[in-house]
């Protein structure tokens, strides 16, 4: 008897138990329901997502194009006296497929992870040049704020607003220069520096990097307003230069030429005889121009020789930004002296005679 009820009692305990087990999986079937409806739902939500963030870059694209519309518009303004420019307008993104990119010089292009490449053609050349170092659509927005800098500005110099900038309008306005805090310096650093590779290369490399840049563009009026040949160190400290367009540069609108190894001493003045000196002085293939696309940058000192390269096919109007810093880190530069503090500054060619003398 004692052995039945047991036996029932086990029973009765086997059939709750399998109750148990039936309603654990029914349990487990819901979760797994559940789970398989909330995936479908994120898939919808991922899908939904793609297609708002594709159809804002559609947007984007569109004010982008929409804002360079409005530059070739603009009429250019015209000075006392000076005859009426052409109208043109801001150049467009560039196909360049079948292009030589790097003009005979492949040894001095890199990417933004080839730093110890960057500092060998330091040591070597003076310059280098860093392929996809900031980002494009950045690099574009930063455009599109360029040129209502430009506008704006244009817009208060012709209606003769211009009380506190009258030497900038003498002096750095006419040779292309725009007022950089214009541009939303905060937004500039922060979506296009700071998130760029460019911080840890000017730090490896220079000592620190800087977030200060002068901002740039090729027209005055609406005609080509090319820079000559010149060192950055007869106006500034010795330092880095990350020359950076905001247009693709070198095919519908100018880019830079450096030439290659140059250096001290540095010139206070660039006037014709000196031009005349470094044509004779550095072979054909040592002034290179590159072409810089918009993202890219070309890497210079102080000291490097450099100027606005203009052709007449380039018609369109180009913004640059130059980012400068100080170098304070101990780099081998090409054309760089040991004491670059202390390095001349000549104001004529009938000086450099007796510099290269007491160098010797
Ligand atoms: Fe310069």
């Amino acid at each position: 008897m004692k052995y039945i009820r047991a036996l029932r009692r086990m029973l009765s305990n086997t059939d709750r138990v399998n109750h148990l087990l039936a309603a654990t999986e029914r349990l487990v079937q819901g979760v797994e329901n559940q789970a398989t409806a909330a995936n479908e739902r994120l898939d919808k939500l991922y899908k939904a997502f793609d297609r708002l963030a594709s159809d804002l870059n559609l947007r984007l694209d569109r004010i982008i194009a929409a804002a360079e519309d409005v530059s070739p518009a603009r009429a250019p303004l015209k000075l006392k006296g000076q005859a009426d420019a052409p109208r043109l307008g801001a150049a467009p993104m560039t196909d360049m497929s079948g292009l030589d990119l790097d003009d005979g010089h492949p040894e001095l292009v890199f990417v933004p992870s080839e730093i110890d490449g960057m500092r060998r053609a330091l040591g070597e050349a003076g310059c280098f040049l860093v392929r996809n170092l900031f980002n494009r659509e950045a690099i574009l927005r930063a455009r599109v704020r360029a040129a209502a800098v430009a506008r704006k500005f244009d817009a208060m110099v012709a209606r003769g607003e211009t009380a506190g900038y009258e030497k900038y309008l003498t002096g750095a306005y006419q040779k292309g220069h725009l007022p950089e805090v214009e541009l939303d310096v905060t937004m500039t650093r922060s979506e296009l520096l700071e998130p760029s590779p460019y911080s840890a290369i000017a730090e490896s490399l220079f000592g620190m990097a800087s977030f200060g840049f002068a901002l740039r563009r090729s027209f005055f009026n609406g005609s080509p307003n090319p820079l000559g040949f010149h060192q950055d160190g007869f106006f500034s400290d010795y330092g880095y230069n990350f020359w950076t367009p905001l247009n693709d540069a070198g095919i519908s609108s100018a880019n830079l030429e450096v030439i290659i190894a140059s250096g001290a001493p540095l010139f206070s003045i660039t006037d014709r005889a000196i031009v005349d000196h470094l044509y004779q002085n550095y072979p054909k293939e040592r002034f290179w121009h590159p072409i810089i696309r918009a993202g890219d940058s070309l890497v210079f000192s102080t000291f490097m020789f450099h100027r606005t390269r203009q052709t007449p096919e380039m018609t369109q109007e180009r913004y640059s930004i130059e980012i400068r810093g100080p170098i304070t880190a101990s780099v081998k530069i090409k054309g760089v002296p040991a004491d670059p503090g202390a390095a001349l500054r000549l104001s004529s060619i009938t000086e450099l005679p007796a510099f290269v003398a007491q160098a010797q």
